[in-house]
């Protein structure tokens, strides 16, 4: 770590590493209100594709129309990689724009995690190939796979990173080509995906210990992998030798996800000690806007507090909530002391979210 980091965050002491033993790591609250290591957003970056296709592109030359995609999923358009454009591109450019929001160099990073289901390579990971292309020379990096679920998964792991004093800013980035990986012959799923990137710094700073305190607040992560068959890819290293193309059941998806999406959701909520009437912001996994509206519902949260981007981006994956954090920022939606509620479901089952007070 360089000064610079050095002078503007606390180290972690016993007295937080007492505290956290005493609340347990995931939440960090304790009702004491002990001092506690937070992992607190300091900066946030996106990047999306030059090439934009709206739903008529599809319509050409499918039997499908504008009318079916929006009144089914919300989306109106996607960017699209140029050819030559790959996961590690975005993710870069994606990072570059949180570092310079953040007001910091690469090197004062400790970590790069990328969540990500389309790595240029097989290995190495994205997340060296951003570490190189920010010209950074010290720290680890590593990729996350959890597919639509992979940020909020690769948050989770840099809070724990941070707490348990491992690393003092982690740069979280979620970066997909999932035009790489569709069946363009496939209606039911081609029209659905789109290309794009989104990063997040997380940094250690002390907190009071209590749900206003900035930074992680609580996080809850799940799978259930005997629904892998319901979402996959047909390919891979070991089996194919071929990255292979997206195969999803989407009724059976979009059942999973209402219910899901709610119950992690509250259980995140219960975990830091909140209720959905706390929460400011909701910035959900971009998949479908009729799941975003039940969620909604579920919650008992109105749609004007559901940040929603699916409309321009479709569904990026990993990338969609960092993409929609980072432009809700820009559009000067959420702001410093927002509580938010990050969540997400995808190939798996994996689903999980996050509380944060941005
Ligand atoms: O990010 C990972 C998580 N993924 C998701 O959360 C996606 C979850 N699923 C969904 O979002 C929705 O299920 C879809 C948007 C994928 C589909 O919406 P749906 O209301 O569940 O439609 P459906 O699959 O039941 O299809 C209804 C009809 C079918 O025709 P029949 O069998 O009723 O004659 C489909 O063949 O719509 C047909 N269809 C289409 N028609 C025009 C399917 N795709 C298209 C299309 N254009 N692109």
């Amino acid at each position: 770590m360089n000064d610079l980091a050095r002078e503007e965050v606390t180290m972690p002491t016993a007295e937080h590493s007492e505290a956290d033993a005493e609340t347990g790591p995931e939440t960090g609250i304790n009702t004491a209100g002990t001092a506690v290591t937070r992992a607190v957003v300091r900066g946030a970056g996106h990047y999306l594709p030059e090439r934009v296709v709206p739903n008529a592109e599809f319509a050409a030359r499918l039997d499908t129309s504008d009318e079916w995609i929006v009144s089914r999923s919300g989306i109106e358009r996607r960017h699209f990689a140029a050819p030559g454009e790959s996961t590690s591109h975005m993710a870069i450019k994606a990072a570059e724009m949180a570092l310079g929001n953040a007001g910091i160099s690469p090197d004062s990073l400790d970590a790069i995690i990328v969540a990500t289901s389309t790595p240029d390579l097989t290995f190495p990971s994205v997340a060296t190939m951003v570490q190189a292309g920010l010209g950074m020379t010290r720290g680890f990096a590593f990729d996350i796979q959890a597919v639509c679920a992979g940020f909020v998964y690769a948050l989770a792991q840099a809070q724990a990173l941070i707490v348990a004093g491992s690393a003092r800013r982690v740069m979280v980035i979620g970066a997909e080509t999932f035009s790489r990986i569709l069946d363009w012959e496939d209606r039911t799923t081609c029209v659905l995906f789109g290309d794009g990137a989104g990063a997040v710094i997380l940094e250690a700073q002390p907190g009071g210990g209590t749900t206003g305190d900035r930074g992680i607040l609580s996080s809850d992560l799940n799978a259930d992998g005997r629904q892998r068959d319901i979402l996959y890819v047909d390919g891979g290293v070991a089996t194919t030798g071929h990255a292979g193309c997206l195969r999803m059941q989407g009724k059976e998806v979009f059942r999973h996800a209402v219910e899901k999406l709610a119950a992690t959701a509250r259980n995140a909520l219960d975990r830091a000690g909140l209720a959905p009437g706390d929460i400011d912001w909701v910035v959900p996994h971009q998949a479908n806007l009729r799941i975003i509206r039940a969620t909604a519902q579920k919650l008992g949260v109105p749609m004007e507090r559901m940040v929603t981007t699916v409309a321009d981006h479709g569904n990026t994956s990993a990338a969609s909530i960092p993409l929609a954090l980072s432009v809700a920022v820009s559009r000067g939606q959420i702001r410093p002391g927002d509580l938010l509620l990050l969540e997400a479901i995808g190939g798996g089952l994996a689903w999980g979210a996050v509380v944060l007070r941005w």
